[in-house]
């Protein structure tokens, strides 16, 4: 069970091309993926409704697209247009389509009801292609279910442990976190005052390794998989707390975490700074960085994955660290079953 009624981020813009399809799994879903001839992005259910072949096996024609079994054409709101066996088209030949929009640098999805898609309501993204920030991305495919990866950005105390090399300190997890409920979403909130940089902001900011700095994580989730982390770290005691950031670097760690089936996770994220942006060298180091401890965590995702399917789904002991994972979920609950409840209403009515 996934919400529904949100825009995910379905790809890259760049994997979404003219004359070639792409078939991806959204919430449970296969997709077929394609550009019209003027750019736009469409997105249809991946399966004839003849004899269920993969549309994304077949050929792009101008808009449309013609299934590779026995010629059935689909234009991009689904409707089957040509029957090449005969004239007349039954009104119920026809396949899902999606409502999608492209921003920030992705094409986004609506799972949901069609008639609810708003694309004011796409989360925002503007980091990733602001002229006063820049960023660099990826996608990666992760082997487990979408919220152990929403669990491990929500509790940051992993990176003493798991990013060693890059991310973290052994000063992490003695400091203290403030959780707060924002609307749906949640707030997670730690300082670690006056304590070395890590190896990666040491990179970054050019903070000598025994300079101590004053260090920020703040990382906002907004439902169903949305986590925007304000990270950054300024020279120790030169006011950051109260907002004087000149003495230190700020990023932001932007996270798009799309559902593929219970198990797997698409997961889209990109790095983006605001120092130092004509030299593409520091994205670059910033994405590697990044990158190189992303993989650490996909390790531990895959590995915890495999530990609860095992065991069956076990029950498991929560932690004042878990604070934020723990009021994500519950608010991830509460649109499940607003959403079962909507559909339940529709179906009596
Ligand atoms: S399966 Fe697509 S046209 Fe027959
Ligand atoms: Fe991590």
């Amino acid at each position: 069970m996934f919400p529904r009624n949100y825009w995910y981020v379905a790809a890259w813009a760049d994997e979404v091309r003219r004359q070639e399809m792409l078939r991806r799994t959204i919430c449970d879903e296969p997709v077929v993926l394609y550009r019209r001839e003027d750019g736009r992005p469409a997105a249809l259910e991946d399966r004839c409704c003849h004899r269920h072949m993969p549309l994304s096996d077949g050929r792009i024609r101008g808009d449309n697209v013609e299934c590779l079994y026995h010629g059935l054409t689909y234009d991009p709101t689904g409707a089957c247009i040509r029957v090449p066996s005969q004239t007349q088209i039954p009104p119920d030949a026809r396949v899902r389509s999606y409502p999608v929009a492209e921003r920030y640098g992705w094409v986004w999805i609506w799972m949901g009801e069609p008639a609810l898609a708003d694309p004011a309501a796409i989360e925002d993204f503007h980091w990733m292609d602001h002229p006063d920030w820049r960023a660099k991305g990826e996608r990666l495919a992760v082997d487990a279910n979408y919220m152990l990866l929403v669990d491990n950005l929500l509790d940051l105390t992993h990176l003493q442990f798991v990013h060693p090399t890059t991310l973290g300190t052994e000063a992490i997890s003695g400091n203290p976190i403030k959780t707060e409920r924002i609307g749906d979403g949640v707030r997670v909130t730690r300082w670690i005052m006056d304590s070395p940089a890590p190896p990666f902001f040491q990179k970054a900011g050019g903070f000598a390794p025994d300079e101590n700095v004053d260090r920020w994580q703040i990382i906002d989730f907004t439902p169903p998989g949305f986590v925007r982390l304000d990270v950054g770290a300024a020279k120790a005691g030169t006011g950051a707390p109260e907002g004087d950031r000149s003495q230190g670097i700020t990023m932001r760690n932007l996270n798009a975490i799309t559902p593929e089936t219970d198990g797997t996770t698409h997961y889209f994220w990109a790095q983006a700074h605001d120092f130092r942006i004509d030299d593409p060298t520091v994205t670059e180091l910033l994405f590697r960085q990044v990158h190189t401890a992303f993989l650490e965590d996909l390790a531990v995702l895959k590995a915890q994955q495999a530990n609860i399917d095992a065991f069956g789904e076990p029950p498991q002991v929560d932690f004042n660290q878990d604070a934020g994972g723990l009021q994500a979920r519950r608010a991830l609950q509460r649109i499940l079953d607003a959403e079962a409840n909507a559909g339940g209403l529709r179906a009596r009515a």
